[in-house]
């Protein structure tokens, strides 16, 4: 697989002037991954279209790998367009998911529901993944409980079984989510889909790239009802088979909203290719709130920033609501609005760790548990400030945009696992990034 050659670990930022052009977003990161542990579900062949070149993505293909599947890309397009992924499943699986892999990535669990459906039995190691607050996943657990499976915590391994031997199977049942998780939905709606019987899942997630693995689901044989919805119904079938072609993955509203707060940061007009308004609501609302012009064209998104950003009060909540991944790119667009903001955070509890960062930048942020109040200052400066995770590290990048001076981001490494290459995306539309 590889991401390419292996790259330094800094990003350098200078200003320079408003942006403009055109800038196309790959697939979602958060729809790729799940939609590869999807082809676990299958014998054979999948294709898959628009994968991203990202860290994440390779990890996953390293997961898949150790669990027995072969995962290969294409070339890539003339364009830049990258080559499909190629995914051929065995009959027969290795079961696990190991610590060095799962303690890479967060979202390797999503491999639990799918093994627990095909081979009765899966050890995935506890995750690690971004550092920022408590991340359980006992959600997962009991919605694949409710399915019939039994875990156990071996050696820091999750060993999860389905009673019966080998070819039992999970049987389907009504699961209440008390939280709408966005991966506990994709676990147990990939164990779902080969259970015996109905499932129902209540308070699912909402989010398209859950739409977009229902999506493929189906294309795979799979009987589900109610995708995008909180009301999930899936009777599961005895097997699937690999989609009919190639699955292209939804485009990333992240990186479409990483592209649209660089222009209002740096000022100017773009085109953000393949993005789409439908899946981006409430943070266009705030967008348009904070001054932006923002219009769907057929081709993507148009965006055209204000002389200045308006400051506005943000909370993050579940989809539809703003997405907590957007949260870094507002706060650092608030710190040189017009006014005062007020940021609450109401997903993960250690997300505000960038606002140090922000604050050697010049930016005025207080924070109080789980809310940020921001008050706009005319310019940022330039200062050599450290990636944290991978959102809040673009957001530093879009900072330096801003910031007189020179900014230095490190620990680009955290951007590389969600983004194929940011410095050249901002720089096609005249942003001045390089890595260093
Ligand atoms: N939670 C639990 N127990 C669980 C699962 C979640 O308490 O079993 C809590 C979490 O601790 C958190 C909240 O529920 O406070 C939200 O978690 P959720 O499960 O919805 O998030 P996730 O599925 O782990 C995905 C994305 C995140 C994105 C969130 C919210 C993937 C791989 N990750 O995480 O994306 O922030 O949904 O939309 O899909 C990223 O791309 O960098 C990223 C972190």
């Amino acid at each position: 697989m590889g991401a390419g050659p292996s790259h330094s670990d800094r990003f350098l930022v200078r200003p320079n002037g408003p942006l403009g052009g055109t800038v196309r977003v790959g697939g979602a990161k958060n729809s790729a991954l799940k939609l590869m542990a999807a082809c676990l579900l299958a014998e054979g062949r999948h294709e898959l279209a628009g994968v991203p070149h990202i860290v994440d993505v390779d990890i996953m293909a390293e997961v898949l790998t150790a669990i027995g599947v072969r995962v290969e890309r294409r070339p890539d397009g003339p364009s830049g367009e990258p080559g499909n992924l190629v995914i051929d499943t065995p009959a027969e699986l290795a079961p696990r998911a190991p610590y060095e892999l799962v303690e890479k990535m967060r979202a390797s669990v999503v491999v639990l529901g799918p093994l627990l459906a095909r081979a009765a039995r899966a050890s995935v190691s506890l995750p690690g993944g971004d550092d920022f607050g408590n991340r359980p996943i006992d959600i997962h657990l009991h919605g694949l409980s409710s399915l019939g499976a039994e875990f156990a915590t071996v050696h820091g391994n999750i060993e999860g079984t389905v009673p019966g031997g080998r070819d039992a199977r999970l049987v389907g049942s009504r699961v209440v989510f008390e939280y709408p998780s966005h991966t506990a939905t994709d676990n147990v709606l990939m164990a779902a889909v080969l259970a015996k019987g109905t499932t129902v899942i209540e308070n699912a997630a909402r989010e398209p790239e859950v739409a977009d693995l229902v999506a493929f689901l189906v294309d795979m044989g799979a009987r589900i009802r109610g995708a995008g919805t909180s009301h999930l119904v899936i009777e599961g079938v005895e097997e699937l088979h690999p989609a009919s072609g190639p699955h292209r993955v939804v485009p990333d509203r992240v990186v479409a909203a990483t592209m649209i707060a660089a222009v209002g940061l740096a000022g100017g007009e773009i085109v953000v290719e393949d993005a789409r308004a439908d899946h981006m609501d409430m943070l266009l609302h705030k967008l348009s709130d904070m001054g932006l012009e923002i219009q769907q064209r057929p081709e993507g998104l148009e965006a055209r920033a204000p002389a200045r950003l308006h400051s506005v009060d943000v909370a993050t909540l579940p989809y539809p609501g703003v997405a907590t991944d957007y949260k870094p790119f507002l706060v650092t667009m608030l710190s040189v609005a017009d006014g005062v903001g007020i940021v609450s955070e109401n997903l993960f509890s250690g997300r505000f760790r960038y606002v140090d960062e922000l604050r050697r930048m010049g930016a005025d942020i207080r924070t109080q548990g789980h809310h940020a109040v921001v008050r706009g200052v005319r310019r940022l400066s330039g200062a050599p400030v450290r990636a944290p995770d991978l959102r809040a590290g673009a957001a530093l990048v879009l900072a330096g945009l801003v910031a007189e001076g020179e900014t230095v981001v490190s620990d680009v490494h955290h951007v590389d696992r969600g983004y194929q290459d940011l410095a050249g995306s901002l720089r096609s539309l005249g942003a001045d990034v390089t890595r260093i």
